[in-house]
């Protein structure tokens, strides 16, 4: 987990190698995305936000989900995850954007589609284990006509951004549609706490609350934009927390593609296509044979296989035992991916079945604008 100084916004997106944005995220090298490059040296300490959780003053979670589709992938719940520890450990109120508006501009699905998109990815998202007492999740369609706060803001975030500079950012041309040039204010706007004044409008909380985002690299254009933004308007500047990225079970190279599903894990994949998956696709860090692999050992920098149990083994010390074993050769990638599989098998079959038992009332339940519980 990386956490990542956002001031400076001259700081770009891409590099040579690394492809960074939120259509698309493909290393130059097979180790994956060069953090450095992008954010810079300066890596933020939380102090804004552990100092408000030291004092005991409020402040709050936002992350979200852009629904273009009904499955979720392993990459998707990695900020989820992150952010119920967070969650848990600060214990302070979560909002969730699902940005069906978004989708419904970039993607071809109709309005009522990304709609709809919303409330299954929310369940996927609940089924997480987010305490319904301090989560709200909206739809952008459903809130902008619920809440006048949130239009409001949203106006005056795209008063203060140039055609220009949304340009630079996310590199717009002038055949992209003026809906895709006005979204980013939309994601923006949720970093600042008067958009929920049912939240956050109380006697005790008289002052705009700081928030802390967590999600992937590839929203870091959007926050880039925001924590520029927001201290023009007198709000304070978000924090983010950066989770490393997810790489596409062919590497960090390739991208995780929605039209290629080998490309990634889904939170609906059966036990026998996760094993599948991973024994045909899963990249190897491995040599080319057994000879070699004995004599050299693996290569964990590069190899999927082991990339994807340092996000899901729990257990650091096997973790580390694991990559001394492969490096040193004693361990053979078929070893290591039929660990994986055991791991994963057991992950998305327990996800699958608290999201059974998420109903269409307990969505309705989370995505009803009310009173949070702060601690
Ligand atoms: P979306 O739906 O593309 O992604 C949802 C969240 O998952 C992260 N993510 C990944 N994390 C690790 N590895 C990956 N391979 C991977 N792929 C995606 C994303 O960074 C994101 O955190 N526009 C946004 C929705 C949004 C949002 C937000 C996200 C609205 N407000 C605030 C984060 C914070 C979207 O389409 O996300
Ligand atoms: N990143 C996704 C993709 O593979 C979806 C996407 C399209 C997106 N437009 C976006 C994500 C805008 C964030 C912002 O294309």
């Amino acid at each position: 987990m990386n956490t990542i100084n956002q001031n400076d916004p001259s700081v770009s997106g891409n590099d040579d190698d690394d492809i960074v944005n939120p259509w698309e995220v493909k290393a130059g090298s097979a180790a994956g995305v060069d953090y450095d490059k992008i954010i810079g040296k300066k890596r933020i300490d939380l102090e804004q936000i552990l100092t408000a959780y030291e004092q005991k003053t409020p402040f709050y979670l936002y992350t979200g989900r852009g629904p273009s589709s009904e499955a979720m992938h392993l990459g998707h719940l990695v900020p989820f995850i992150m952010t119920k520890w967070l969650q848990d450990v600060f214990d302070v109120p979560l909002v969730i954007q699902m940005t069906d508006d978004e989708k419904f501009l970039w993607k071809d699905l109709t309005v009522d589609e990304a709609n709809r998109l919303a409330h299954e990815n929310a369940k996927d998202i609940i089924a997480c284990g987010f305490d319904k007492e301090k989560t709200f999740i909206f739809s952008d369609f459903e809130f902008m006509a619920q809440c006048p706060n949130f239009y409001k803001n949203i106006c005056k975030i795209q008063k203060c951004v140039t055609y220009n500079q949304v340009k630079a950012i996310f590199g717009f041309t002038d055949s992209d549609s003026i809906g895709k040039i006005a979204f980013p204010a939309v994601q923006a706007a949720p970093a600042i706490s008067t958009s929920f004044p049912f939240i956050f409008d109380s006697e005790q909380i008289t002052q705009p609350l700081p928030c802390l985002i967590p999600c992937a690299i590839d929203q870091d254009p959007y926050f880039r934009m925001t924590r520029d933004v927001a201290p023009r308007l007198n709000f304070p500047k978000p924090a983010l927390i950066h989770s490393t990225f997810f790489p596409a079970l062919q590497g960090a190279q390739c991208k995780m593609s929605a039209s290629d599903i080998n490309s990634s894990i889904y939170l609906t994949d059966t036990p026998k296509e996760i094993e599948d998956k991973i024994k045909k696709h899963a990249y190897s860090g491995g040599r080319e044979t057994l000879k070699e692999h004995r004599e050299k050992g693996g290569n964990c920098a590069t190899d999927v296989a082991y990339q994807y149990l340092k996000f899901f083994l729990s257990d650091d010390e096997k973790l580390e035992e694991l990559k001394q074993d492969y490096t040193s050769g004693k361990m053979l990638t078929g070893e290591l991916k039929t660990i994986l599989v055991d791991v994963l098998q057991k992950l998305i079959c327990e996800h699958q079945e608290r999201r059974k038992q998420i109903t269409d009332d307990d969505v309705k339940e989370y995505m009803k604008p009310r009173k949070l519980k702060f601690r």
